[in-house]
């Protein structure tokens, strides 16, 4: 073999290497970055998340609406028992005669009353965690909203209100979201970093 076609050989031997090299990094790469990135909009979308009180005149489209309280379901709870039940309310004529009746509850286009299965002792931390889900889910389509507690006690002082929201026998009101697109940008409101304390058990 002459020595140009040995030179041909070894850099096709080398090029063949360097792309097999190419091919295997580039995969890992792009897939590392995406994982950041995705990690990236999920930290964002906690951090920059706002309770909203004011909602502009938008309907959220059904399969938007949809789509939220599949997240919110999808939330950890007490022996997968879902002991929660939730009332969405979404037409306009309903919103609004909730608002005018109902003391502390702000005007949206939907509301979403949660209520929890009272023979179980772990069902209002089932109720946060879904309500938490259902407000980032909400948050990440660019929907706001706002865990009210204020008109739950508004709403058990009309025993016939309440009834029309037609929760099970042995489920209580427990928390209310109002949900809408934003009409407002507020600010954060600090937390305290000091009720998080890393501790050590053993000396
Ligand atoms: C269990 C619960 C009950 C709440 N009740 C009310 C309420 O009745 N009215 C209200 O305006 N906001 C209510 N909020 C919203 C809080 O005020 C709000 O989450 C808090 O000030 C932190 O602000 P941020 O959500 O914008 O971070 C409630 C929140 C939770 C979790």
């Amino acid at each position: 073999m002459n020595y140009i076609v040995k030179t041909a050989m070894a850099m096709c031997v080398a090029a063949c290497f360097a792309s097999c090299g190419e091919s295997a990094d580039r995969p890992d790469a792009a897939a590392k970055e995406q994982s950041q990135d995705r990690s990236e909009a999920v930290v964002d979308n906690i951090m920059s998340r706002r309770s909203i009180r004011r909602y502009a005149d938008r309907q959220v489209p059904r399969d938007v609406l949809d789509k939220i309280i599949e997240c919110g379901i999808n939330a950890p709870n007490g022996r997968n028992q879902q002991a929660y039940e939730v009332k969405v309310v979404a037409d306009s004529a309903s919103a609004a005669y909730l608002a005018d009746s109902v003391k502390g509850l702000y005007r949206a286009p939907v509301y979403m009353f949660i209520a929890n299965d009272t023979g179980y002792d772990m069902s209002l931390i089932d109720t946060g965690l879904l309500s938490g889900n259902i407000g980032l889910a909400a948050w990440a389509y660019g929907i706001g909203s706002v865990n009210l507690g204020m008109p739950v006690r508004s709403i058990k002082e009309n025993p016939e209100l309440l009834k029309r929201l037609g929760f099970s026998e042995g489920y209580d009101l427990c928390l209310i979201l109002a949900l809408g697109y934003p009409a407002e940008t507020p600010d954060a409101k600090p937390r305290k970093s000091d009720k998080v304390q890393f501790v050590s058990i053993c000396e």
